[in-house]
């Protein structure tokens, strides 16, 4: 199995920081592609190449980034019109891509069956209904996955997203009656296989295979009550990485040692050549990413030190805790300027004029000084892409990408009035 590294900045000179710094300006993201890389790969290696990795493009969906990925990745995850967009240009082949969402557009389903989208995961009655529609008007097929909403609730997954109502996929109580309208409608549809995504952050393999055990459980439903196949099946994901602790993440090898006799067992229990997916974002990518800003003010208030720095929850709002995460919790902060200075207790404060803008909170940290740059690492997943970008005003970061030891621009940084 390659070899994954906790922190693949630990080598990065001061200097180099701030060369980088004085090049691209402050704050900015750095993403190591190589890093991502050698996950992909550990994926696949776990298991033997059973399943293919799909990288989920909401995680990260910078251009450089993806264009680095495109060798290596067996496909990507798209859920929007623009990531699309985004994954044609960065050169993917369209057929590698599987498009989820609960509210695709009528134009959505179009561009994704005009350019021949691998598989539209189909959430609803009148997505298939508007795909058959298109398709036909087309005179193409759509292909489709059904994605279920399962009635297993997977305790294993920090932020659940199946399991109980929800917007997302087919409740699988109700999958029979819309496979007879898949069915109905084969002259316009390619049924490729089912998709369950049930969720985030699971540290659990036991319950990751649980989840998957419910998935062929309803692949093996499709395929004795109708005449449809499942070539794909669409295994989700949800790998956790915590943003806290350096060492905590899905195991890939207990992962691997629990379900790889199961999906080899039901691989063998008929003649149809399967593809297991799992789509993969913050695994594969939050380590690999690091926000950089610099310390621009510092004083002292009611006995606690504030440092004030030009990056925050503007570009970086998982960090200053409020996306997704039910508890705020400091990323790992480093003082990248001088990582020798004596220990201090400190709050890393944001730009904003927002209370929460908070990179770090009572934080242990090499005592800062004005001037140097902080480094907020796990930064790769989530991070910009999950940002209020335009609060504020301030300008958006610039996206550099290190590949093969080289770092490039992967997106430059903005001014609030380029978005007029
Ligand atoms: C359908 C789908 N696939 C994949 C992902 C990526 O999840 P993660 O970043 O936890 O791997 C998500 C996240 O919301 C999703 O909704």
């Amino acid at each position: 199995m390659a070899s994954l590294t906790p922190d693949p900045w630990s080598s990065l000179s001061a200097e180099r920081f701030e060369a980088l710094a004085r090049s691209h300006g402050t704050p900015f993201y750095l993403y190591d592609a190589d890093d991502v890389r050698a996950r992909i790969q550990a994926v696949r290696d776990a298991f033997d190449g059973q399943v293919q990795v799909y990288y989920a493009v909401k995680a990260n969906p910078n251009l450089g980034l993806l264009r680095a990925l495109r060798t290596t990745v067996d496909g990507l995850d798209i859920s929007s019109g623009g990531e699309l967009d985004q994954a044609l240009l960065a050169g993917y082949d369209a057929a590698a891509l599987s498009f989820a969402g609960p509210a695709k557009s009528r134009a959505e389903l179009t561009a994704s069956i005009v350019s021949g989208v691998g598989c539209i995961s189909v959430e609803s009655v009148r997505e298939i209904d508007e795909c058959v529609q298109v398709a036909r008007g087309l005179g193409k097929r759509a292909c489709i996955t059904m994605r279920v909403n399962p009635q297993l609730l997977n305790r294993a997954f920090g932020m659940k997203m199946g399991g109980r109502a929800t917007q997302f996929g087919i409740d699988e109580e109700e999958i029979s009656g819309v496979l007879q309208h898949i069915v109905a409608h084969l002259d316009a549809l390619d049924f490729r296989g089912v998709h369950v995504y049930a969720g985030s952050q699971c540290f659990d393999a036991a319950g990751v295979v649980e989840g998957v055990e419910s998935t062929l459980k309803v692949v093996r439903e499709v395929e004795a009550t109708t005449p449809l196949r499942c070539m794909t099946i669409n295994l989700g994901g949800g790998f956790g990485l915590s943003h806290v602790d350096a060492a905590k993440e899905m195991d890939l090898g207990a992962l691997a040692t629990l379900l790889s006799p199961v999906l080899r067992d039901f691989a063998a229990t008929s003649s149809v050549r399967r593809r297991f997916v799992f789509e993969l974002g913050r695994y594969l990518v939050a380590n690999a990413g690091i926000y950089v800003a610099r310390v621009i003010s510092a004083k002292t208030s009611r006995g606690k030190q504030f440092f004030a720095t030009d990056g925050g929850l503007h570009h970086q709002l998982a960090a200053a805790g409020t996306f997704g995460a039910a508890l705020r919790t400091n990323f790992i902060l480093r003082n990248l300027t001088r990582s020798d200075a004596a220990p201090t207790r400190c709050n890393i404060a944001g730009p904003s004029c927002n209370p929460t803008d908070l990179l770090g909170i009572d934080v242990e940290l090499p005592a800062p000084e004005i001037g140097d740059l902080v480094g907020v690492l796990k930064s790769g997943a989530y991070g910009l892409t999950a940002s209020p970008i335009l609060f504020l005003g301030r300008d958006t970061p610039a996206e550099l990408v290190r590949m093969d030891g080289r770092i490039e621009v992967g997106r430059r940084s903005r001014p609030m009035t380029d978005f007029n």
